[in-house]
């Protein structure tokens, strides 16, 4: 039976009313998880006057929207606008997005990476050593540190030695700043761009700090011999299916959109786990043992990675319980029929990984953190769309590989000498931006590890 002879005896969905609105504004991580347990897991609208989108949580239904049915519900809307301003074709749909994606997809491919790993987790132990010697017992803030190495490794990794540590600077600067100012849109992905809303300026302002950073690189790179294997050289060498090279808005786009799509992300997971180590002190020894264990005296290198089984559950939970990727806006086309709930085209979807990760028949305890949860044995038989904390679908995230193995590496090049203390005296609780944030600073003393 095709969607649209379904779509007539559908259900409609149940409503959630209007006076959740002041709430987004107000409090909006609280109103959108009350939202998603008032829903249960089941399809609902939500009525917020100017628009109505669609709640979609349990993962059989996300399956529907990100992957069987991909087509019906693109990336479109008033929320991806502003974020193609910023990271250009990837965050669209289309021939552009294609490109992007094939281009993105070869250079995280596996072979691609392992080549890398090497100079990454001597950058890494660069970075360490001289945050170590910079903090010695003084209190940082975490996000800035982790920030920090973050860039480098993906300095050294995308662009070779073409850009310097300060334009670098600049350059995260810049885009931190647009990324924290786009929350309310990701929020109120059905306000017209033309109805102003908190963060627009600071965004517009951002923008154009990282054009003018790249832009010079780009062209500086066209002038120059590309004997490097860095982003910029393969984006510039790079053509589309009719045979013609990416022009400079193209390549800055790719470039930008690798910093984007891989810094913050990246940061925040490191910031969240050294949260979780201060929350949850069992888990922490297990983390150290295991390091220790697979380490040795040993400096961190692909070698060691897969045996660092417990850490990397422990970085698994974390991005269920904080999913820093923390929703999946789209816009369905026709009409859909999900679980005999009727879907109209021309409607929000929200896809939220943070309220899938919370449905209580799929998690149970799900504020619980356990990160045996990923344990072999208790992953069996999990719906495959239950984690989502890289998406799903043909937009899946291409830089999970990317994530997994520096992550890994930073923790570890850490945790071999110290052992990162959380000063914050009350819990730390999350915030909404592009990524899911910590609300307050996390300030950190870097202990060493024998002192624990
Ligand atoms: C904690 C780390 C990360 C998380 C939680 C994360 C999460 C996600 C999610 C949820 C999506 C899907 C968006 C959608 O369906 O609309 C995505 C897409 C993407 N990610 Fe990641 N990501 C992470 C790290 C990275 C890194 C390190 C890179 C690159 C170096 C990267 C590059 C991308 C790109 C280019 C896309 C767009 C793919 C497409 O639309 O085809 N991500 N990511």
């Amino acid at each position: 039976m095709t969607a649209e002879v379904d779509a007539r005896s559908a259900r409609r969905a149940r409503t959630l009313s209007l006076r959740h609105l002041p709430g987004l504004m107000r409090e909006p991580l609280e109103t959108f998880e009350r939202l998603g347990s008032e829903a249960s897991g089941e399809i609902v609208r939500v009525n917020l006057g100017v628009s109505r989108p669609y709640l979609v949580t349990r993962p059989e239904h996300v399956q529907r929207v990100l992957r069987d049915n991909a087509e019906n519900y693109p990336r479109e809307g008033m929320m991806w606008k502003p974020l193609t301003r910023l990271v250009g074709g990837i965050a669209g749909e289309g021939p552009e997005w294609a490109l992007n994606r094939g281009i993105f997809q070869r250079l995280m491919s596996g072979p691609n990476i392992a080549s890398v790993t090497g100079e990454m987790a001597r950058t890494i132990a660069e970075a360490v050593d001289e945050l170590t010697g910079r903090l010695a017992g003084r209190p940082g803030d975490s996000q800035a540190e982790m920030t920090r190495i973050v860039q480098r490794a993906i300095i050294r990794v995308f662009f070779g030695n073409r850009i310097s540590l300060d334009e670098a600077d600049h350059l995260a600067d810049a885009i931190r700043t647009a990324t924290r100012s786009i929350g309310f849109r990701m929020l109120m992905p059905f306000v017209p761009l033309s109805v102003p809303l908190p963060g627009d300026r600071a965004f517009q302002a951002a923008v154009r700090s990282v054009d003018e950073v790249i832009f010079p690189l780009v062209e500086e790179a066209r002038r120059g011999e590309l004997a490097e294997r860095d982003i910029v050289s393969m984006l510039i060498e790079t053509r589309d299916e009719q045979g013609r090279r990416l022009n400079d808005q193209q390549v800055r786009d790719g470039v930008v959109a690798m910093f984007t799509a891989g810094t913050e992300t990246t940061a925040t997971a490191l910031t969240w786990l050294w949260v979780v180590l201060k929350e949850h002190p069992a888990v922490a020894d297990k983390v150290y043992a295991e390091i220790d264990a697979v380490l040795g005296q040993d400096r961190p290198d692909r070698t060691h990675l897969p045996r660092l089984q417990y850490t990397k559950m422990v970085i698994q939970e974390l991005l269920r319980m904080y999913s820093v990727g923390w929703i999946i806006p789209r816009t369905s086309v026709d009409d859909d029929v999900i679980d005999g709930v009727r879907i109209k085209g021309g409607s929000t979807i929200v896809i939220s990984p943070y309220l899938t990760h919370r449905v209580a028949d799929v998690w149970p305890d799900p504020e619980v953190f356990d990160p045996d949860r990923f344990s072999p044995t208790r992953s069996k038989g999990r719906h495959r769309f239950a984690y989502m904390a890289f998406g799903a679908g043909p937009h899946q995230c291409v830089g999970t590989l990317f994530f997994t193995v520096e992550a890994h590496l930073i923790a570890s090049t850490l945790l071999q000498g110290f052992r990162p203390v959380v000063q914050n005296e009350s819990p730390v609780r999350p915030q909404v931006r592009l990524t899911l944030i910590p609300r307050e600073r996390v300030d950190i003393v870097l202990n060493p590890a024998s002192h624990r």
